[in-house]
């Protein structure tokens, strides 16, 4: 495994649509590898394929409950609001109020290609939103209504 570098703020690689995965090799399972071993290291919750300039749909996040792997997530249910200050590891220090969803049900397939099934509430859930807007390119800084200190 390895540490990959973090790609910053104003880098063009995190406004651009990433590609679906359709190899399931071992190509992809060190992306996952080195993704998770990066984001621990950054003491982040969740970290997309954008950031570690890889314009694929791979997403890894750890709340604090454990390893979750996506790849082509895609968001199918969402329930609630909740309203709470969020970071980006592409936006070391900065944090703002963002508005999403308490409860999202993902469907995505794991390393393996095999398609799952995962649900989250408040921090999950707000990964689950936040990663996945990544993949289309999108920052949360597009969606913060104040900023926090
Ligand atoms: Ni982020």
């Amino acid at each position: 495994m390895a540490i990959r570098q973090i790609r910053m703020r104003d880098d063009e690689v995190l406004r651009k649509r990433c590609k679906e995965v359709t190899k399931f090799d071992d190509k992809l399972a060190v992306l996952l590898d080195d993704m998770y071993e990066t984001m621990m290291k950054a003491d982040g919750v969740g970290l997309a394929a954008p950031q570690v300039g890889i314009l694929k749909r791979v997403v890894v996040i750890d709340v604090g409950t454990g390893r979750i792997e996506l790849v082509n997530p895609e968001i199918i249910e969402t329930e609630g609001e909740q309203d709470g200050p969020e970071g980006c590891l592409s936006f070391p220090g900065l944090f703002g109020k963002v508005k999403r969803p308490n409860k999202v049900k993902v469907k995505a397939q794991d390393r393996n290609g095999r398609p799952f099934m995962a649900e989250g509430e408040e921090l999950l859930a707000r990964a689950f939103c936040h990663e996945c807007d990544h993949l289309d390119g999108h920052v949360f800084t597009e969606l913060v209504t104040e900023y926090v200190k």
